[in-house]
């Protein structure tokens, strides 16, 4: 049967009033996810990508006493959920080729789920298929577009779109 629920190319626009609603975020975000997904944070210092980061990781089942550190250092941190998960963070990377070298198009083959914060530089190699778009609007509230990047990524949205109305 045919429902018209709007147009699933349009972009989720979400007010998070609070980090409780940026977790809620992530864990709806965690229950549309499936195996060879990859998610773009996008977002000035202090957005909260990191910590919708963190929140998707144990939502996706990794043990809330495991920390959810930035990995600038380190590029990227990998969890063991029910699928792998690789946590980015591409700040410090200047070509396409050093991230080319991080194997994700790999990695995403043998199912890894990957969350990569400031990745859009590299939209390119990365092939999101949602990008989140942090904006900071308060001390404590962030506002979040969604925008669908791959086929996979309409789907996705139109999941989560279902369970944010
Ligand atoms: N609604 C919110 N969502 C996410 N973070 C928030 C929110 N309100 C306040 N914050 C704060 O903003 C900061 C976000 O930091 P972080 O997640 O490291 O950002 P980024 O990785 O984008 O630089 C944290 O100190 C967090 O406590
Ligand atoms: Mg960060």
């Amino acid at each position: 049967m045919h429902t018209d629920d709007g147009d699933a190319e349009a972009p989720l626009r979400l007010a998070l009033g609070d980090e409780d609603a940026t977790r809620s975020l992530a864990a709806q975000l965690a229950s549309a996810l499936l195996p060879g997904d990859l998610i773009v944070l996008e977002g000035p210092l202090g957005a909260g990508k990191t910590l919708l980061a963190g929140a998707l990781v144990h939502a996706l089942g990794v043990p809330e006493d495991e920390p959810v550190a930035s990995p600038t250092f380190a590029l990227v941190h990998e969890y063991e959920g029910p699928s792998p998960l690789l946590h980015a963070d591409l700040y410090r990377l200047g070509s396409p080729e050093e991230v080319e070298e991080l194997g994700f198009e790999e990695r995403r083959d043998e199912g890894a789920i990957a969350v990569v914060e400031w990745g859009e530089r590299f939209a390119d190699v990365l092939r999101p298929d949602v990008v989140v778009a942090l904006t900071i609007t308060g001390d404590s509230s962030r506002s979040a577009q969604l925008r669908a990047e791959s086929e996979r990524g309409v789907a996705l949205l139109r999941a989560l779109g279902a369970q944010t109305r």
